[in-house]
């Protein structure tokens, strides 16, 4: 080889030796699951603290993203910033599927998940760029579709009716398996009450990931079977108490 040829690969080597292991340093592609995390809008402010204006467009009536989270990892990488023009294409969707209901803008929102968890995730090439990444979460929405599979199992919402634990579980089985976390909050009357439901994926989106000791980041408790749970009706009037 001439003596160009040979620096150039040297650089060349050095320099991928040098982002490898700046990729293992911040433990990038560390990650084996995904969450996909998915809120009921209906019950998102029960539990909101005060300092938090809380705004649920009357639109949301479904299931919305909250998330796609590369497990026991979190701020990657604060040299990828998201600008708007990134989601240019995807904003009507995004803006539909995933809302914020913190009266804020709904891009803030967007940059928080990247910055979190999407920087995390852009090692694999699925997600190799904001847009993949926002895309594939909405996409996430047609296997794992919760409102289809509570209508198919009769689950309604309902300020009066309340749900076992298990009934619900068994309506989810069909399409995301036995690996899903409901998770739910406590309103002011004590009631048991669903908020938010994470399903574990393999990177190739398939349900049923498991990994030991993965750390939550969550507010939310997962809901427990000793008591009834509400699955509360929207009520963008009174979104704090729905079912007064
Ligand atoms: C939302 O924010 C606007 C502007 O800051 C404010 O005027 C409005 O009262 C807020 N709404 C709620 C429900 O907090
Ligand atoms: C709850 O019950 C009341 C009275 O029985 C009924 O009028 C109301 O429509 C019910 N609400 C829901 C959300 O099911
Ligand atoms: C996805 O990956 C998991 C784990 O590697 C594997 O067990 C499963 O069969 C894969 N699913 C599909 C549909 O390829």
């Amino acid at each position: 080889m001439e003596r160009g040829a040979v620096l150039a690969f040297l650089w060349l080597a050095t320099v991928g030796l040098l982002q490898e292991e700046h990729k293992q340093r911040i433990g990038f592609c560390s990650w084996k699951c995904l969450k996909f995390v998915q809120m009921w809008p209906g019950s998102f402010c029960v539990a909101l603290g005060p300092r938090f204006d809380c705004v649920i467009p009357a639109d949301a009536d479904h299931w919305t993203i909250h998330g796609l989270w590369p497990s026991n990892i979190m701020n990657c990488c604060s040299c990828w910033p998201l600008f708007p023009s990134d989601l240019a294409d995807l904003s009507k969707q995004l803006a539909e599927h995933w809302p914020t209901f913190l009266n804020a803008s709904s891009f803030k929102f967007w940059r928080e998940e990247w910055q979190k968890h999407g920087t995390c995730a852009g090692c694999l090439e699925a997600f190799s760029s904001p847009s993949k990444y926002f895309g594939a979460a909405l996409a996430l929405r047609t296997p794992y579709n919760v409102d289809r599979a509570f209508q198919r199992a009769g689950i309604i919402p309902s300020c009066n009716h309340s749900y076992q634990l298990h009934t619900l579980q068994e309506a989810l089985v069909p399409i995301m398996g036995q690996e899903q976390e409901l998770q739910c909050v406590t309103d002011g009357q004590a009631r048991q009450v669903l908020v938010q439901l994470k399903v574990s994926l393999f990177s190739n989106f398939s349900a049923g990931c498991l990994e030991e000791g993965a750390q939550e980041f969550s507010p939310y408790r997962p809901c427990h079977s000793q008591s009834r749970i509400f699955y509360f009706p929207l009520n963008p009037k009174n979104p704090r108490q729905p079912c007064p």
